[in-house]
């Protein structure tokens, strides 16, 4: 069957759950068999997708077409697809009924991944292919926290070629005023942090800036 709510939920050890429609024939087969097998196809694999989610095995035999081609599975007994984005082996740990589907949890036993392919996406009932990476154009992001005598500036640079970098980070207060102006260096993945003394008597609104190069990340926090 085709599973858009299949997503991974633990590193270690690797697992994964799959939501279920109770009425499905895939449903039945994994409480059965107590394994399952997860394969989440390539973006030219969308007919495929389409296929799997047209028709209940029920009533046809859905791997008989053309599109299927399957390799044996080292681990269980399920056939896995050939030619996907990535391909997991499964032993289901536990289910749970979530109204009318069925969420199965399933410990990864064996991957497959086939790193030249671009996975296939789902969304608006469509198929859709990954796009441009966004962190390729540089952004920048601030916070401002106040904690009794100290605010932290926290924020990063994310989509430049190489770090450190240096963030010009400005903090003014409500009338406009610049209080603070500092270059601060940023770590190896673009995170920085500014700490600075509060004066717990001046109340009011903060503003916060982080700039490079253009690029700005704002932030404004209230201190009563
Ligand atoms: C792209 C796509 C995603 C789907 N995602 C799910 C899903 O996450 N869970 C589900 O229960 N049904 C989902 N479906 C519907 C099932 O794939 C469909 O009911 C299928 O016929 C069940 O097959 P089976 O009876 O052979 O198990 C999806 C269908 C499509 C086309």
């Amino acid at each position: 069957m085709s599973a858009e709510w299949t997503f991974q939920v633990s590193f270690r050890p690797m697992r994964l759950v799959t939501l279920v429609h109770r009425g499905d024939a895939t449903h039945d087969n994994i409480l059965e068999t107590r394994e399952f097998g997860v394969n989440f196809a390539s973006d030219d694999q969308a007919a495929l997708a389409s296929l799997a989610g047209a028709y209940t095995s029920k009533e046809v035999h859905k791997l008989s077409s053309e599109l299927f081609q399957t390799y044996s599975a080292k681990s269980i007994r399920a056939p896995m697809v050939s030619g996907c984005f990535f391909n997991a082996e499964c032993r289901l740990v536990e289910t749970l009924e979530t109204g009318d589907h069925t969420m199965f949890l399933g410990e990864v036993l064996e991957v497959a991944s086939n790193p030249d392919k671009g996975p296939l996406l789902y969304s608006q009932r469509r198929y859709w292919q990954r796009g441009q990476l966004l962190s390729k154009k540089p952004l920048a992001y601030a916070t401002c926290t106040i904690s009794g005598d100290l605010y932290r500036i926290n924020g990063r640079l994310q989509g430049v070629e190489n770090y450190p970098q240096t963030v010009t980070v400005t903090v003014s207060n409500t009338n406009g005023m610049q209080i603070v102006r500092e270059n601060v260096d940023t770590d190896q993945y673009g995170y920085f942090e500014l700490v600075k003394p509060n004066n717990p008597a001046l109340k009011g609104t903060y503003l916060a800036k982080a700039e490079w190069n253009g690029q700005v990340g704002s932030a404004v926090a209230t201190f009563n």
